[in-house]
């Protein structure tokens, strides 16, 4: 038994899917079903035996209390987060209280847990935390990537508080000796993603005739790894990891901004090209820049390829276009996530230029 929380929003679904694809272990998903959650992500396992939903917030230290004496799994995942740049400058706050102090009360849980295990338990017990890139700030375009060594200099307030749940958690290793994971992974992209990212943005606008905002120059550069590779590195982590060490995972696709843009419209063009007869480009539109806006990131993927012969197998050319398939078919996941709080999201951080119909 493991148990992961968050699995109902993009990441932890698919790592839930992934999961019980190839394992016959069961899995219990701790999940608020905020507005980045929805339980219809795992609707093809609802009634799978092996997969067990609880409703609840990970900071809600007696519910994991009560969960874990329960169900004894050998190894959390925590997707659990407040995950959008962008919400994290109009409303820091909820990111505080979910990655900062939910994280934390996890950990408190999870460490009474992991005291009371026997000691062949306690000794294959691991806690993987699921971190980003973001934590390392930003670098110059000619600068070498993100080691694992690279000082932490998160610029945001999303990367602010998922550096300070990192922090707690090497902690908790260190101090307590609970054996942690922490995985800092680069932008991930493909089915199920909730449209206020990027990649999801742009194809449900082109879908609907709506301008493409591209934030400034557009040439801020991030690197892309398909969700299915990010399930396998973790998967290997798991595994293989060794206890206490953090893993920088990426795609080894640096794109600009306008690239990925450009290469969603390509696909689009070809996939349902638009009734005017012109190209989904034509509907670029640069706009404000985020502020704070963080240039570059770059993974340095040694340690992970070396130590657990772990590497992408998705190339973002080929990734992105299934992945624009994959909501060109799907137009019915498009139309349940986009309810009302997410139009007020768009109204508010586009001020109308890209409101939905
Ligand atoms: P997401 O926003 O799609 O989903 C977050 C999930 O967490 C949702 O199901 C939501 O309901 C749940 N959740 C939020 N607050 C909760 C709470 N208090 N208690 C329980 N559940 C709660 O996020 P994602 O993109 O799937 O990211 C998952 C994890 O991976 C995050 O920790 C994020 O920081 C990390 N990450 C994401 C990316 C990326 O590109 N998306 C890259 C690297 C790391
Ligand atoms: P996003 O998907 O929000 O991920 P992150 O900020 O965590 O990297 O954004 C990816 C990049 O795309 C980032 O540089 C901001 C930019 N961006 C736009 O240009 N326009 C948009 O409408 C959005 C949402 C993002």
């Amino acid at each position: 038994m493991i148990l992961v929380t968050g699995g109902c929003g993009f990441i932890g679904s698919a790592f839930v899917l992934s999961w019980l694809a190839r394992k016959d272990e069961p899995i219990v998903n701790l999940d608020l079903l905020t507005y980045a959650g929805h339980p219809g992500n795992l609707a093809e396992v609802t009634h799978d035996p092996r997969y067990h939903f609880v409703l609840g917030d990970l900071g809600d230290q007696p519910l994991v209390e009560r969960l874990l004496a329960e169900h004894r799994p050998r190894a959390i995942l925590n997707f659990a987060a407040e995950t959008h740049v962008d919400r994290s400058i109009h409303g820091p706050m909820a990111f505080a209280q979910t990655n900062v102090m939910g994280t934390l009360k996890l950990l408190q849980a999870v460490l009474g847990y992991w005291q009371g295990l026997p000691a062949a338990d306690a000794a294959g017990f691991r806690f993987l935390h699921v971190s980003t890139d973001e934590v390392y700030g930003s670098l110059e375009p000619d600068a070498a990537a993100f080691t694992e060594e690279h000082p932490y200099q998160p610029n945001s307030p999303y990367s602010a508080s998922k550096a300070a749940s990192d922090h707690f958690v090497r902690a908790w290793h260190h101090t307590f000796g609970l054996p942690t994971l922490t995985t800092n992974c680069s932008n991930n992209y493909g089915p199920r993603q909730f449209p206020e990212k990027l990649i999801p943005l742009v194809i449900h606008n082109a879908l609907n005739g709506k301008p493409l905002p591209v934030y400034g120059d557009g040439r801020q550069v991030r690197d892309w790894l398909h969700v299915d590779d990010h399930c396998a590195a973790l998967l290997a982590v798991l595994e293989r990891g060794q206890a206490g060490e953090t893993y920088n995972v990426g795609g080894r696709a640096e794109r600009t901004n306008l690239a990925v843009v450009h290469a969603i419209c390509d696909a689009l063009n070809e996939l349902r090209p638009l009734a005017s007869g012109k190209s989904h480009q034509s509907l670029i539109t640069h706009v404000k820049d985020r502020l704070g806006h963080d240039r570059r990131y770059a993974i340095d993927d040694s340690k992970i390829a070396r130590e657990l012969g772990w590497q992408p197998a998705i190339a973002f050319d080929q990734g992105m276009r299934q992945t624009v398939e994959w909501y060109l078919a799907n137009g019915d996941w498009v139309e349940s996530v986009t309810s009302g709080s997410y139009r007020h999201w768009i109204e508010q951080q586009y001020q109308g230029l890209a409101s939905v119909p």
